[in-house]
């Protein structure tokens, strides 16, 4: 038998699977999709009244899902995989392919093979041959996922089942409306079988959920599986927060245009409820190495529309994602002492997802005359921090703090990954455990009953000042004699790639690592940002 089910964890609840289930290979009609191109003349050309433009083809064309498979660090990522684990080599480029190259992974697995990634690479899009596999998370992916089983572990680790047609030129595009017989027929004629059908499970999280959750198996020599991560558990953090019934993640991620209007440029009827497919999450870093790198990479969107999303990205992480304030700033007899409280405003873990996020405090005291007496978190020029042990030296890390008192201790909060000998790695199919996990708690989410693929690992878990209300650190400084008034200043930064996480890459010698680690160091400045900031003078 083929190992199609590496990455389906045999443990806790996950099931093996030899196949996707799809009603039966029996059926005389199989699944179909198509690539955007085929959508977009009818769901493009939208604005608003006001003029705005929502068009859906370029929304989502620059949003890092439908560049899901031209992004430069996953392929460097797949590579770094296979070459860790070569006699995996074939499973692993399927299983990689299932959500970041969907379509391409859907055929084959039609056709009983396996998908293989590098085939495809690198894009071209003279070769249209290859443009399925260039279309990433596709219109017609997410709008035939089918309801069955969604939302429970047989359709996590993006194992949905695809709606099966009706007959040849019947295939159900699920979305939340009802049009009328005559706007079916017209998107159903000029598609060659694809049929607008009210389904309001498209609106569900756990339509998301199903790739936003992903669990893999750790292997050991010889590709034995020896252990299991819970690698992105986005979903089940708001399941165990109090937004399921608030917020879903469409309503946070696609957001909703206020005014009545019509959803396909030809023939629309006004509708309330378009959703912009935007899909702006936390990644303006690579949005803009996929801008800057755009020729090699074969990216379709535009430049100004790649520079707009990245830009709404940063305000978005600026608006909606954390608030931070100085607390109880008071004079001690050899310095002063305050509290740093961030509370997170997302309806997941902050950061939350692919491993490599992180977010820290960067905390500055100056005196009177502007001079820094204290600082701890700053940011180089390289996109490490400044007093990180996991940045100066791979195998070790900063524990979570309740309390800093020296410039060299720095609070970041993130996942830092253990692999089957015990040591600290980014090796995503290495990994069997977390040595720390002191990402910010949503509203609501209780660590004590936390499941332990969520729960906090290290310190955190038992910091009475970790909570899903926030984080307090305390901040308890010497100033060395230097007279105040002092002045405070709090950031708490965000870097969607971290320092290690990137260049871990380097000593692989093939192709896509090292130019992933080329274009990371060729845009220093660009890899993080401020979420939010406090200051307060004592
Ligand atoms: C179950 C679906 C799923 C599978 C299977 C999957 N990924 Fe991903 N991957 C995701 C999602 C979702 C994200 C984005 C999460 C986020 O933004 O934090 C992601 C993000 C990444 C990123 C970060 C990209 C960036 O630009 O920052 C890398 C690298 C990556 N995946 C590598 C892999 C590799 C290697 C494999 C195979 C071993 C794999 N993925 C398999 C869903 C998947
Ligand atoms: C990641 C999954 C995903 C992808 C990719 C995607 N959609 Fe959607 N789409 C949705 C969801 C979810 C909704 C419903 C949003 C809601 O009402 O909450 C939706 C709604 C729609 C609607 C109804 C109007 C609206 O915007 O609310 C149309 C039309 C549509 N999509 C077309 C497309 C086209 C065309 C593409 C490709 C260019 C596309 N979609 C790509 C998930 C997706
Ligand atoms: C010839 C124009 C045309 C093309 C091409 C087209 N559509 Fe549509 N689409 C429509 C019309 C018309 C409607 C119905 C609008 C209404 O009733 O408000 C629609 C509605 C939809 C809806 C909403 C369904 C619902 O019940 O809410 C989705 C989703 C959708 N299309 C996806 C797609 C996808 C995916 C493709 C490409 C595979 C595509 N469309 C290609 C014209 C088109
Ligand atoms: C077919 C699998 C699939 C489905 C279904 C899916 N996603 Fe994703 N999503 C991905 C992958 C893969 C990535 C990461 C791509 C990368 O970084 O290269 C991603 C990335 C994202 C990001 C991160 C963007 C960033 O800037 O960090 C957001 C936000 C997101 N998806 C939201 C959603 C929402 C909301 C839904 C449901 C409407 C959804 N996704 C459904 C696979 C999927
Ligand atoms: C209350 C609003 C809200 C809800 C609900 C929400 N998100 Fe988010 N999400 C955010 C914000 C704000 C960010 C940016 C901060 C960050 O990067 O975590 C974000 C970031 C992300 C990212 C980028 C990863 C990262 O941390 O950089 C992914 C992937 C994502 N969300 C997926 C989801 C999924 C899947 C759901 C539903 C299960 C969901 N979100 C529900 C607000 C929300």
């Amino acid at each position: 038998m083929r190992k199609s089910a590496l990455l389906i964890a045999a443990l806790g609840f996950f099931v093996v699977f030899p196949r996707i289930v799809r009603g039966g290979d029996k059926h005389p009609f199989q699944p179909e999709f198509l690539t955007s191109d085929r959508c977009v003349a009818c769901h493009n050309g939208l604005t608003t009244p006001a003029g705005k433009d929502v068009s859906i083809g370029l929304d989502w064309r620059a949003s890092i899902m439908a560049n899901s498979s031209r992004d430069p660090y996953w392929q460097a990522s797949v590579r770094r995989e296979s070459m860790d684990h070569p006699e995996s080599q074939a499973a692993v480029e399927n299983d990689c392919s299932i959500c970041h190259m969907p379509i391409t992974f859907h055929e084959a697995d039609l056709n009983h093979r396996e998908s293989k990634i590098f085939e495809h690479l690198p894009f071209d899009p003279g070769k249209k041959e290859n443009a399925k596999a260039e279309d990433g998370i596709s219109c017609s992916v997410c709008h035939q996922v089918s309801s069955k089983n969604l939302g429970t572990a047989e359709t996590f680790n993006g194992k949905f089942v695809v709606e099966m047609p009706k007959s040849k030129d019947d295939r159900p595009e699920n979305g939340p409306f009802q049009p009328d017989a005559g706007h079916r027929r017209i998107m159903q004629t000029s598609t060659g079988g694809f049929v607008p059908t009210e389904a309001q499970h498209i609106r569900d999280s756990a339509l998301c959920g199903s790739c936003h959750t992903l669990k893999t198996e750790a292997l050991g020599p010889g590709g034995k599986q020896v252990g299991a991560l819970a690698e992105q558990m986005p979903f089940q953090e708001w399941q165990h927060s109090d937004y399921p019934g608030k917020y879903t993640c469409q309503q946070c991620h696609m957001p909703e245009v206020p005014q009545t209007m019509p959803i396909t440029a030809v023939l629309g009827v006004p509708r309330q409820g378009l959703h912009r497919h935007t899909f702006i999450g936390g990644d303006f870093f690579m949005l803009q190495m996929l801008n800057r790198y755009r020729a090699e990479l074969a990216v379709q969107a535009l430049p100004q529309e790649l520079s707009a999303h990245a830009r709404e990205t940063v305000e978005f992480l600026q608006s909606q994602a954390a608030r931070v304030s100085i607390l109880d700033l008071r004079s001690t007899t050899t310095g002063i002492q305050f509290d740093v409280q961030v509370v997170n405003l997302t309806g997941h873990k902050l950061p939350t997802a692919y491993p490599s996020r992180r977010a820290w405090l960067h905390v500055r005291v100056t005196d009177q005359s502007g001079k820094t007496v204290f600082e701890s978190g700053a940011l180089n020029r390289d996109g490490s921090i400044v007093g990180n042990d996991n940045d100066a030296d791979p195998l070790k890390y900063e524990p979570h703090y309740r309390e800093i008192t020296d410039g060299n201790q720095v609070q970041i909060y993130e996942p830092i990954l253990k692999d089957y000998n015990g040591k600290v790695t980014t090796g995503l199919l290495a990994a069997v455990g977390y040595f720390k996990d002191n990402r910010l708690l949503p509203s609501g989410f209780d660590k004590q009953t936390a499941a332990p693929d969520i729960s906090p690992m290290g310190e955190a878990m038992d910091d009475p000042n970790f909570t899903d209300k926030g984080d307090v650190v305390k901040y308890a400084i010497s100033t060395g004699g230097v007279v105040g008034p002092y002045h405070v200043t709090a950031e708490l930064w965000y870097q969607p790639i971290g320092f290690r996480w990137a260049h871990n890459l380097k000593p692989y010698n093939a192709m896509e690592p090292q130019r992933f680690v080329n274009y990371y160091d060729s845009m220093p400045d660009a890899s993080a940002t401020v979420l939010a900031r406090a200051e307060a003078t004592e």
